[in-house]
């Protein structure tokens, strides 16, 4: 049994994350997606959490994953990719789905390009995590788990 009752974490990346792996690994390291979707996973188990994960290059579905998050998950870890800094369409579907949710960058996403350091989805998150590398999803996990344990 788990101690969380409310246990049940979306792991969801958006456009070119299932490319990891042939992405620049000054920024995203040598991991593949699958790769990291074992390692968030071990850490969730650990934690009491259940993940799921979703993968997207296409914004709508993107969109449409976050109407049919609150049947569920009962909370988003979210990596939207390059959408982060410009999508309103994520924005807002995010702002309707009432989950707490955290956002994960792999890159220090504020010490690269300007256009980088806009996030439209942060007002609507618990915190951003970046610049950490896969460590980014332990900690939202982290929170996350202290978050739906209260
Ligand atoms: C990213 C950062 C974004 O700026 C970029 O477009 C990505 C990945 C990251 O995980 O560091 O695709 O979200």
């Amino acid at each position: 049994m788990n101690a969380i009752a409310h246990n049940r974490i979306e792991v969801m990346h958006g456009v070119n994350l299932d490319q990891l792996g042939r992405r620049d690994p000054a920024h995203y390291g040598e991991d593949d997606l699958p790769a990291l979707e074992r390692q968030i996973d071990a850490w969730a188990q650990a934690m009491g959490l259940s993940v799921r994960f979703f993968q997207t290059n296409h914004e709508g579905e993107f969109v449409e994953h976050l109407h049919a998050l609150p049947d569920l998950a009962d909370a988003v870890v979210l990596n939207p990719g390059a959408w982060t800094h410009y999508s309103w369409a994520i924005h807002d579907a995010l702002e309707l789905v009432h989950l707490p949710a955290v956002e994960v960058h792999l890159s220090a996403v504020n010490e690269r390009e300007e256009w980088r350091r806009v996030s439209v989805v942060a007002d609507l998150c618990l915190a951003s995590f970046s610049g950490q590398g896969p460590d980014g999803y332990r900690a939202a996990l982290e929170l996350l788990a202290r978050e739906l344990g209260e």
